[in-house]
């Protein structure tokens, strides 16, 4: 969290990250956060006490409001996508909690965490790399955390495709040349360009993500069936929908 974007983020005031370690708020002498659990079993398990203690004093002590989102990091979860980041970056404040060992205590789960994220169909030894994960993601949605020549608009998912290819000098690299419509200065070619590359590579990968595009497309087209009259390829209808999308957008 103290490198890079984030870091310059952080030193700009625009992001502030704090670590807690429950074990602070452990009332035994060994600073103990687990025991095991009620009717035996595998493992340890965090106990309520020590987080939520950590809870209040990180909300009393940084001002934050009762109502800001607790996250729980749980393979249980609500698959962590795009769509989430988006959702969390709008938030002022947002406190995630990672479990450790077989995890934690379910009565403080319901006492104070509002949602329940995992990062994949995978179990970690614990939270943090998971809370790290996304706390990476929603930060480069914070405006002035990503600088002008860094920009979250263009990329895979944030419009419903994935990326197309890209290329930076030299034009020519082991007998590879940049593809020539690149370097054409066409603006209009450029965009459709790219838009049937990000198609392809879409379907071809992410099948599942290229039937959305078509539906969504379908629905717009019967939305404004005369802004579609003129015939079209697919890369230039997705360019036209996103133009109707982006007006509808600015009308709201
Ligand atoms: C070993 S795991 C506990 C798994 C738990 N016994 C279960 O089966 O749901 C320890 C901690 O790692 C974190 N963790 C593990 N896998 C995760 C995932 N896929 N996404 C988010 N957090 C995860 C959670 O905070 C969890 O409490």
């Amino acid at each position: 969290m103290n490198t890079s974007i984030l870091k310059r983020a952080s030193d700009a005031g625009i992001i502030t990250i704090n670590a807690v370690d429950i074990r602070d708020y452990s009332l035994d002498k060994h600073k103990k956060v687990d025991d095991y659990p009620y009717g035996g079993g595998a493992g340890m398990l965090m106990q309520a006490q020590p987080i939520f203690d950590a809870y209040n004093d990180v909300v009393s002590k940084n001002g934050i409001s009762k109502k800001a989102r607790v996250i729980l990091m749980t393979p249980q979860g609500r698959t962590f996508d795009q769509r989430i980041v988006e959702e969390l970056s709008k938030e002022e404040d947002l406190i995630f909690l990672c479990g450790h060992y077989e995890g934690i205590d379910e009565r403080v789960i319901e006492e104070i965490v509002t949602d329940e994220i995992s990062l994949g169909e995978f179990v970690l030894t614990g939270g943090e790399l998971a809370a790290m994960v996304m706390i990476d993601c929603i930060s480069r949605l914070i405006p002035g955390v990503l600088g002008s020549e860094e920009s979250a608009s263009d990329e895979s998912f944030s419009d419903g495709l994935l990326e197309y290819p890209q290329y930076t000098r030299p034009e020519e690299w082991q007998e590879k040349s940049v593809p020539p419509v690149l370097l054409s200065g066409n603006h209009k070619e450029i965009e459709k360009w790219r838009v049937e590359k990000a198609l392809e590579r879409t379907k071809e990968r992410r099948p599942d993500m290229y039937e959305k595009m078509l539906e969504r497309l379908n629905e717009c087209k019967g939305k404004y069936p005369r802004k579609f009259r003129k015939k079209r390829s697919l890369s230039e209808e997705i360019i036209r929908m996103r133009e109707i999308e982006n007006d509808e957008r600015k009308e709201i």
